[in-house]
């Protein structure tokens, strides 16, 4: 079995690809990534010697080069994570986002058809669902909850749905899809919610929390998020789309709060800085359809899960330094207006 993982250099296709080849020592695993400023070759240097592994620079959105990859290599299996994947930078620049999300979906899934794959998995967010209440903890999304995204970039997220889902009907393309609630874990860009608190409550910095700190989101351990792409891979069937999620709703103060608490850090590090627009309120995932049709559930809760998350972040500071510099820098200073 061969595979193609776009964005593989990225937060959670690293972790799919390490995931992937531990667990089938015979599946020969391509990682086609543009290496952004989110993609980071340090985090695989352990699948680099690995004679199954194989890296290659490149970008999405390019059909001739994508397509000359594919007769090259003669992929079984195609899984899409790449993407452009920070709501706050879509605010600032959407147009990135509908050239790599959109156009770039639609480049694999027209080489995908081509060259007659067994299945193209495209890689989701709940955020296309759009945000739910915070006073109806009852409602869920479910997977047929009508699509209403509130940024670029869940917006650009849920056209990439909608092309999948047409070349499905249209072509007959064997497509799976699944949507996942936010993840975390180890080897998280520091821009994320979790990780910039983590690396700015070691180095006793502010952490900024966006208006109230009221908002909910659904977290799930990384590990978690890849175990249930393999399980919709091998048992998913072509065509369906699964929610993927952990029942683990925390609001954002919770979570830094909880995390300054691990760290022993004080809450006055805490400061309340102006609202992202269009802020979603809450997401909160229904996975039953997952649970029920193919057996897959969570291993890791909240509180397991942002252990392990912190104490390898406190023991891999060389890693995360070496990020915190150049170019994110800048997005850091004109994202909160601060200087640091
Ligand atoms: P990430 O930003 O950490 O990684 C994205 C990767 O894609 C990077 O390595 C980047 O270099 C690469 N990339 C960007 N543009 C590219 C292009 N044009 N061609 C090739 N490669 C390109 O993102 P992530 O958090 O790992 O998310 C991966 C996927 O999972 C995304 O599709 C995202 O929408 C989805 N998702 C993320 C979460 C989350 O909480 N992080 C939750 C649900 C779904
Ligand atoms: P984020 O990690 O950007 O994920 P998403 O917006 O895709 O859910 O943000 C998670 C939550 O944390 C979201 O409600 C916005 C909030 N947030 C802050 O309060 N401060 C920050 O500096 C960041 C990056 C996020």
């Amino acid at each position: 079995m061969k595979l193609l993982v776009t964005g593989g250099a990225g937060f959670i296709g690293s972790y799919f690809i390490k995931y992937m080849l531990q667990k089938y020592s015979d599946y020969k695993i391509v990682n086609l990534d543009l290496l952004t400023y989110a993609g980071n070759l340090e985090t695989l240097k352990d699948a680099d010697t690995n004679v199954n592994y194989k890296f290659v620079k490149g970008n999405i959105v390019d059909k001739v080069f994508v397509e000359d990859l594919f007769e090259k290599e003669q992929f079984d299996v195609v899984v899409n994570f790449a993407a452009e994947s920070h709501v706050d930078r879509s605010v600032s620049d959407p147009n990135v986002f509908v050239k790599t999300n959109i156009m770039g979906t639609q480049v694999l899934l027209d080489v995908a058809r081509k060259y007659n794959i067994l299945r193209y998995h495209q890689i989701s967010t709940d955020e296309v669902y759009g945000d739910l209440p915070l006073d109806r903890p009852d409602l869920f999304f479910m997977e047929n909850t009508p699509l209403n995204p509130s940024s670029p970039y869940s917006a650009s997220k849920a056209a990439a749905d909608l092309l999948v889902i047409a070349y499905q009907r249209t072509y007959n393309i064997p497509v799976t899809l699944s949507r996942c609630s936010n993840n975390y874990g180890p080897y998280h860009f520091p821009e994320k919610l979790i990780p910039l608190i983590i690396t700015r409550a070691i180095t006793n910095q502010a952490i900024p929390v966006y208006g109230d700190g009221l908002n909910v989101r659904d977290w799930i351990y990384v590990e978690d998020h890849c175990s249930a792409i393999d399980c919709i891979l091998h048992n998913g069937k072509e065509g369906e789309i699964y929610n993927i999620g952990s029942h683990d709703e925390r609001s954002n103060l919770e979570v830094v709060k909880t995390i300054l608490k691990e760290l022993n850090k004080p809450e006055t590090l805490i400061a309340f800085v102006k609202n992202r627009p269009g802020h979603d309120l809450r997401y909160a995932i229904d996975s039953s359809k997952l649970h029920k049709e193919l057996g897959w559930g969570p291993k890791c809760n909240f509180e397991e899960g942002i252990k392990k998350t912190i104490k390898w972040y406190v023991e891999n500071e060389s890693w995360w330094q070496s990020i915190i510099s150049g170019e994110y820098m800048n997005y850091y200073k004109k994202q909160y207006q601060i200087n640091i």
